[in-house]
């Protein structure tokens, strides 16, 4: 095989640019008529692998996914992935989630956003970098439709506390799983690689779900 084609897709390729996202919607990049029938979107932040990403769009077809993913080369492998699976529902943007997600076009129009074991940095001078920070979930916040759910999964001690007080502290959510922080399982839930991994060594496991207050909410 030449070197060249370790960058071929294997059919239609899903990575969209950021700015093309933020710019056409969801629509533009999904190729469906704005204004149509809405349909479900949903956004997984830093999807790895992907195998929970491609576990969600293969069983929700009607759903629209974008994953965002800064690495390079997941965001390649995942897209020829998505394209031997042929899925039509999934959209790859290759990017930092911090930015990702102020872009997220027409604000309001998330049904659910996954964020899965991201990086916890755990030296105190890198916790700066940690994804989950109150101006990113305040962001998250304002993507989501109401009633829609941000999902965090975190196998680390110290960032669960994190994301415990950054999630309960933003005024846009609440907790779907008050009056506990988070539950140490999720029957049904799919698992993701890392997940799979961390289960093995015994790590705990840490699942939070907030809701985005207001219309279609379960409490309003
Ligand atoms: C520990 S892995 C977890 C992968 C997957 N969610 C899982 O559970 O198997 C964290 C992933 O987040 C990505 N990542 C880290 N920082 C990110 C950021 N700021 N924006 C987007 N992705 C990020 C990493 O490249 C990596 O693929």
């Amino acid at each position: 095989m030449g070197r060249s084609l370790k960058y071929e897709i294997p059919g239609v390729d899903p990575r969209v640019a950021l700015d093309e996202w933020a710019e056409k919607g969801w629509s533009g990049i999904f190729g469906t008529v704005a204004g149509s029938e809405p349909r479900s979107r949903v956004l997984e932040i830093g999807f790895g692998r992907g195998e929970f990403l491609l576990d969600l769009a293969s069983s929700a077809p009607e759903v629209e996914f974008v994953g965002v993913e800064v690495s390079f080369k997941r965001t390649l492998k995942m897209a020829r992935k998505v394209a031997r699976a042929a899925l039509a529902n999934v959209r790859l943007v290759e990017g930092r989630a911090e930015e990702a997600i102020r872009a997220v076009p027409e604000p309001a129009s998330l049904d659910a956003i996954w964020i899965n074991f991201s990086d916890p940095w755990p030296k105190r001078r890198h916790a700066h970098r940690r994804v989950l920070q109150p101006e990113f979930v305040a962001a998250a916040a304002a993507a989501l439709a109401p009633g829609g759910h941000l999902y965090v999964a975190t196998d680390d001690v110290p960032y669960a506390h994190q994301i415990d007080e950054v999630l309960s502290a933003e005024p846009g959510l609440q907790n779907a799983y008050a009056p506990w922080p988070f539950v140490s399982e999720v029957k049904g839930r799919r698992q993701t690689g890392y997940e799979a991994q961390w289960r093995e060594e015994g790590r705990p496991m840490h699942f939070f779900s907030y809701q985005r207050r207001g219309a279609g909410a379960s409490d309003g």
